[in-house]
């Protein structure tokens, strides 16, 4: 247990029982209220603060994304993001003096894995996505100070400098991606046929479903948290999984050659094209 200020934490390592806690299936489990406070202009009412009938309802819209035949259709552009990054760094090595530069990744980890949801939430709309994402990513950092996180929660009401920027970054995030939806909408009935990426399947199942819940997307309001809340979500997670990842292969160079040589063997040559084979993909057991 620790506290952060008036807030008690419980702190779960033990596997056994994170996996019992992963196995509950009631949905009286809640999520922390703390959370639920603090984080309400960046996360809305979306998955990461939903609770009961609102969880399960975003779960079963959000989930069949994240089956692995739409995930095997975003490997292009995970790698097609991922080379255009590989590309500046080998520049950035080959204009230092001696072919030698000292390079910090976090950021660009983390541009990486913004490019890649933006792209596959908002499709072609990407770069509005980007924009989008860099105002949810200041929303955070304002957010995340202690004197937000653990304040006093009436504070958060008050017009002070933080609050302010808090009401205007949220303010543009909506903006942003009801335009975004707007788009889509006119596109559609133009009779221009929609592709098939997060945002899309949001506003079919939208149109089509007819519980109230679904009222509540079709008036936008869902649609706008739950995109804020994948980002949220996929963001620093991934970011910072691959800068430990990198960190601990540089550490350790005997795992480098053990994964370097499992994929020479898996894929022999034909390494460059190892994204678009998903069988030889699941043959990497040392990388994954
Ligand atoms: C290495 C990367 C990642 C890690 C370590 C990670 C970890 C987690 C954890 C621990 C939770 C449970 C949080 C809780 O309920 O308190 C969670 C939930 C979630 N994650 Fe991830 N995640 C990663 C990547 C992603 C990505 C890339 C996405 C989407 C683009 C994503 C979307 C979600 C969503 C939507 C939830 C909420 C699920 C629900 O409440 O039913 N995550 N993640």
């Amino acid at each position: 247990m620790y506290s952060t200020g008036s807030k008690q934490h419980l702190y779960v390592s033990q596997p056994e029982l994170l996996r019992e806690l992963g196995l509950h299936t009631s949905l009286d489990l809640g999520r922390p209220s703390y959370l639920a406070e603090a984080f309400q202009p960046l996360l809305g009412d979306g998955i990461i603060r939903a609770n009961g009938n609102n969880w399960a309802y975003q779960r079963k819209l959000i989930a069949p994304e994240f089956f692995l035949n739409k995930v095997k259709n975003m490997l292009g552009v995970m790698e097609q993001s991922t080379i255009a990054m590989m590309k500046t760094w080998e520049n950035r090595i080959i204009e230092s003096e001696g072919g030698v530069a000292d390079m910090i990744i976090d950021e660009d980890l983390k541009s990486l894995s913004a490019d890649i949801i933006s792209r596959a939430c908002f499709g072609s709309s990407f770069s509005q996505g980007n924009q989008i994402f860099a105002k949810i990513a200041s929303l955070q950092d304002i957010l995340s100070k202690p004197s937000v996180l653990f304040g006093l929660s009436n504070f958060r009401f008050l017009p002070t400098k933080n609050n302010r920027e808090i009401w205007r970054l949220k303010k543009e995030v909506e903006t942003l991606i009801l335009t975004v939806v707007r788009d889509r909408q006119q596109e559609s009935q133009k009779g221009i046929i929609p592709e098939k990426d997060l945002l899309q399947m949001m506003l079919e199942s939208a149109a089509t479903s007819d519980d109230k819940l679904s009222h509540r997307l079709k008036a936008d309001r869902l649609i706008v948290d739950m995109c804020k809340n994948i980002y949220f979500a996929g963001h620093e997670t991934t970011a910072l999984a691959t800068s430990w990842i990198l960190m601990l292969l540089a550490l350790h160079p005997e795992w480098q050659e053990r994964v370097r040589a499992e994929i020479l063997e898996v894929c022999g040559d034909r390494f460059h094209d190892l994204f678009q084979d998903m069988d030889a993909f699941r043959k990497l057991k040392m990388v994954f």
